[in-house]
């Protein structure tokens, strides 16, 4: 089955119901290492539905996820399993401020998620300890996410682009295979949009992580991805480059013509 040595990411017939509605209607994708992938699609087409699937927040209703744990060249199914055996397999969902502890500084929050890798989770003592791997793992990963200035400040007094890159620092920081981003420049000004954008892409060349990203904004969308799955209501209606995607009738009509 694991014909395509460039999946890192892989949903089969992955199906979720809340009662009568399907949130999520037999999506069967592949995510490759060689591609920024972004997932588009209306309020409610079930992208954030699908991520906790990923990521183990939500037990499918049917159908299968597999990753390619980290260091690894084929794919695991993950299907049922733990969040966090998840994401010490190699997947990370970032955006999930309650990963952020807000009263501790940018670097102490990454040699936290460090620690979470290791499967020292419990063992936080280390954190005010001084463990020279740790903290230097913690450096490289600030200085890949340009938050190296702001390494000694509580994460409460940073700005709102700041914050994110945080987040995203944090799912680097367990070192994953797959990063999930869900909407990476909500709330951002143009400025710290294009910011965004531009780290996003940095990351992606310079590190061995995989992006896929959910956003609103299509000018982003277009501009950063090499692929774009297109869900509505529930079902992926399309998929392929932004330009196959833009010239998809579908896709015009789940825009343009619903009642979004
Ligand atoms: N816990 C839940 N219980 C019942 N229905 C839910 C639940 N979570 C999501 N839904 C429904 O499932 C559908 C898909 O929702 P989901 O949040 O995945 O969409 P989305 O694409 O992330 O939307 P948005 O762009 O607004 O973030 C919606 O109709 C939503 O109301
Ligand atoms: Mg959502």
């Amino acid at each position: 089955m694991n014909a395509d040595a460039d999946a890192v990411l892989e949903t089969d017939g992955l199906r979720r119901e809340f009662g009568k509605l399907v949130a999520v209607d037999d999506v069967s994708v592949t995510v490759r290492d060689t591609e920024i992938t972004s997932i588009i699609g209306p309020n409610g087409a079930g992208k954030t539905t699908f991520y906790s699937m990923l990521a183990g927040q939500l037990d499918p209703s049917a159908g299968s996820v597999r990753i390619r744990p980290r260091g690894e060249s084929g794919l695991s199914d993950v299907t049922g399993m733990e969040p966090y055996e998840i994401n010490r397999l190699g997947l990370a969902r970032a955006f999930q401020i309650n990963n952020v502890f807000e009263g501790l500084t940018v670097l102490d929050n990454v040699r936290i998620a460090r620690i979470s890798r290791e499967g020292r989770i419990t063992d936080l003592t280390a954190v005010a300890t001084e463990d020279e791997e740790l903290t230097e793992g913690a450096r490289e990963v600030l200085e890949l996410t340009n938050l190296t200035e702001v390494a000694d400040q509580e994460v409460a007094n940073l700005s709102h682009g700041d914050v994110r890159k945080v987040e995203i620092a944090l799912a680097l920081g367990t070192d994953p295979s797959v990063v999930l981003l869900d909407e990476p420049t909500a709330g951002m000004n143009a400025t710290e949009t294009a910011k965004m954008v531009d780290l996003i892409r940095d990351l992606d060349e310079h590190t061995d992580t995989t992006f896929l990203l959910t956003e609103h904004d299509m000018e982003v969308v277009l501009g950063i991805s090499d692929r774009i799955l297109v869900l509505d209501n529930g079902a992926l209606i399309t998929e392929g480059t932004p330009d196959e995607v833009m010239a998809d009738e579908r896709v015009r009509e789940a825009y343009l013509g619903g009642e979004n």
